[in-house]
């Protein structure tokens, strides 16, 4: 899912081709095409996303040409390319029943968390990371703890190309091709605090290197330092020793943490019209590189589960179109288990749709003997009525080992988490559907 942000700014370009349908045609960072095929509209979906729809489907409005913004910056804050090693505490009082060398694993076709071999649920907060009062980040993982969200997702990156304003988090600074890690206060010790409360409360994360979108930098911040194009992100040989040292960087902090579910390689990630070889071939080097440096802690892709023969009814999401094969991607061996997610409101297709779309991965994962997680998934607008269904049927098919929903919402001391209309907060009735009642349904 691509998140709210605050926000750099490249202009939109000018392209001729017209976008195929389900295409992106706008959003910031964007510098294609913004005329669909002849009966395809661009619709806005948010700041960082258009795309293609057919022009009799509910249309709403505007064709996203984003502007504003942009951060006019004027102290460095520490960065320096230095590593901590990792300390976060490990006295926190808690009978820990596990021992310290048991990490999440797989099992078969289902996770196993502490001893404990069972379908799981979980969600997403890709802002906790960036938020700076750590009682803030307490208040979300109590919360998760006490409601049974053993797995949390967080964005593990938030890449800039201008230093921000002191007090605003990010983690890496992309310049002049060059990149510098972000190690202090407004930095990574802001993930090294959701680390250290994780293992508190014991949640489970999942930490990713990079986006595919341009909200907290993503690809397009490396392209914009180094040069090159979006698609070539991924066999660019500057931008990817720049991905890597940051992976290392990050990794060495936490590479003894029971906290650590999986490292992920990045959110979405699409190399649309490119050959499936491209994004195979990146993930089977960078998946190896991670567990050259660790090689206790599960990796996984962090991709839409695009690109499925199992199951197929031809419709966008299971074709190659976005450049991914996902059982040929999920066959590395140096991959533990399959993600995927679900938005049929951007994909075209219908909500019950989803149903389908969770069986065919349960398949394709069972066939090749590794499980999969339901890693993201929302609608905008009837919640439990929608996404109940899709969780009872993550619950009862095989393969499918534990769902995360985009995403979870809390009261912060700064007022609410951020809304994208996907939110289900802590303690509404929508909670209660989401969260109480499926994680009794798990038993
Ligand atoms: C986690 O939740 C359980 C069950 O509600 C509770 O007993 C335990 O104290 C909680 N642990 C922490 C650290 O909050
Ligand atoms: C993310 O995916 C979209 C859709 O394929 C693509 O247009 C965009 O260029 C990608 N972003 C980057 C930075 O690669
Ligand atoms: C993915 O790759 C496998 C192995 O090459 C191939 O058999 C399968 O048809 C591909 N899937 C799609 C959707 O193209
Ligand atoms: C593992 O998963 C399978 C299929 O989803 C399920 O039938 C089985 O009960 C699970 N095993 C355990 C120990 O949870």
């Amino acid at each position: 899912m691509k998140a709210l942000a605050v926000l750099s700014l490249l202009g939109a370009g000018l392209a001729s081709a017209q976008v195929a349908p389900y295409g992106q045609c706008g959003g910031t960072g964007y510098t294609g095409s913004t005329v669909c095929e002849s009966g395809w509209v661009c619709q806005f979906q948010n700041d960082y996303y258009s795309q293609c729809v057919e022009s009799t489907s509910t249309s709403s409005t505007s064709t996203s040409t984003t502007s504003k913004a942009s951060t006019t910056s004027s102290t460095k804050t520490t960065t320096t390319t230095s590593v901590k090693t990792s300390s976060t505490s490990s006295t926190s009082t808690t009978t820990a029943v596990a021992s310290s060398t048991d990490y999440p694993s797989t099992t078969g076709l289902n996770f196993t968390i502490d001893g404990k071999t069972s379908y799981y649920a979980g969600t997403n907060s890709y802002w906790i990371g960036f938020l700076t009062d750590n009682a803030d980040v307490d208040l979300v993982m109590s919360h998760l703890n006490e409601s049974d969200l053993r797995i949390l997702r967080v964005w593990g990156f938030n890449d800039v190309n201008t230093v921000p304003s002191t007090g605003t988090v990010y983690f890496q600074l992309l310049e002049d091709g060059t990149a510098t890690i972000n190690t202090g206060e407004y930095g990574l010790e802001r993930l090294d605090y959701v680390v250290e409360s994780a293992e508190a409360h014991n949640i489970k994360l999942i930490i990713n290197f990079v986006n595919n979108w341009t909200d907290y930098g993503g690809m397009a911040a490396y392209v914009a330092a180094f040069g090159g194009t979006t698609t070539g992100w991924y066999t660019d040989a500057a931008i990817q020793a720049a991905y890597q040292a940051y992976i290392a960087a990050v990794i060495s902090r936490y590479v003894d943490s029971d906290a650590i579910f999986a490292w992920e390689l990045a959110n979405e990630p699409r190399c649309q019209g490119c050959d499936t070889s491209v994004i195979y071939d990146w993930v089977q080097t960078t998946s190896a590189y991670i567990k050259s440096l660790d090689s206790k802690h599960m990796v996984c892709i962090g991709d839409e589960g695009f690109g499925l023969d199992t199951g197929s009814d031809g419709s966008y999401p299971y074709t190659t179109g976005e450049g991914l094969n996902f059982t040929l991607n999920l066959g590395i061996d140096t991959i533990d288990f399959g993600t995927f997610h679900l938005y049929p409101d951007s994909w075209g297709t219908t909500d019950s749709w989803g149903n389908g779309w969770i069986t065919s991965h349960g398949e394709a994962c069972a066939a090749i003997g590794k499980p999969c997680l339901l890693e993201e998934y929302g609608v905008t607008a009837n919640h439990c009525s929608i996404e109940a269904p899709w969780q009872r049927t993550a619950l009862d098919t095989t393969g499918v080992a534990a769902d995360s929903f985009w995403q979870y919402g809390d009261t912060l001391s700064t007022g609410e988490s951020p809304d994208d209309g996907n939110t289900i907060y802590y303690g509404t009735s929508d909670f209660t559907c989401l969260v109480t009642d499926h994680v009794e349904d798990i038993g």
